[in-house]
């Protein structure tokens, strides 16, 4: 089974977390966009969907699934996103797609973050994947520099500009052993606007794709 075929499949399992006749959270990304083609399938149950990116909102409209704001949502109960890396306690690093702020915004508003990956995406320890970092552009070289001194190998994104209208910093050489510090240290450096360390809020239920099948993994059993 392919690695797309393994992201079909959590796709379409996420389907049963979708609450009827409220609004869902809806990701960015490749697994994120087979989650919407599945929602396209049942748009008549939710009332709308408040999506994480430009591109997701033109997915979601393209299938004619009605978008909501998400400062006029009075409840979320469920946010539906991909990741680029995840440990079995639902600790993520996303960003891959350049989404990370309003991601995490919307991870941050919904009760339930459900995490759709295929298998390649669980690690033990995070930091494989380079860590994005948005940050305002004139604080580039300044976020660089502390990152630098954080033990990290940042690159500038080239032809990347946010939703945000911001640049992305890619940190190569993490090995993450305590996300959650490491989350608040990177926010905490003037000029960053958000960083793709999800540990703070992290993933409630992991669905996994596997040539298996689909593992759930409900991170507050563990
Ligand atoms: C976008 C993200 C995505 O969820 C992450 O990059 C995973 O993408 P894909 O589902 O294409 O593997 O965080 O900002």
């Amino acid at each position: 089974m392919t690695q797309d075929e393994q992201k079909k499949r959590v796709a379409r399992e996420a389907i049963k977390y979708v609450v009827d006749r409220a609004y869902v959270g809806v990701g960015s990304g490749s697994t994120a966009n087979y989650f919407i083609d599945e929602l396209a399938n049942i748009r008549n149950r939710i009332r709308g969907a408040v999506a994480s990116s430009l591109r997701t909102e033109e997915r979601l409209k393209s299938h004619a699934i009605p978008i909501a704001e998400l400062a006029s949502v009075d409840e979320l109960p469920v946010y539906i996103d991909g990741a680029d890396e995840t440990t079995e306690r639902g600790a993520l690093i996303k960003g891959g797609g350049g989404a990370l702020t309003r991601e995490k915004i919307v991870a941050a508003v919904a009760r339930k973050f459900v995490c759709i990956v295929d298998v390649s995406k669980v690690v033990g320890v995070l930091g494989n994947f380079p860590l994005p970092v948005e940050v305002i552009p004139m604080a580039r070289s300044h976020v660089a520099q502390e990152l630098v001194k954080l033990g990290g190998r940042p690159r500038l994104r080239p032809d990347c500009t946010t939703d945000n209208g911001n640049v992305i910093l890619d940190v190569e050489g993490m090995r993450i052993v305590d996300p959650t510090d490491l989350e608040t240290r990177i926010n905490n450096i003037v000029g960053v606007v958000t960083n793709g360390l999800f540990a703070r809020r992290a993933a409630d239920v992991i669905l996994v794709g596997t040539d298996q099948g689909v593992r759930t993994i409900d991170t507050h059993r563990l």
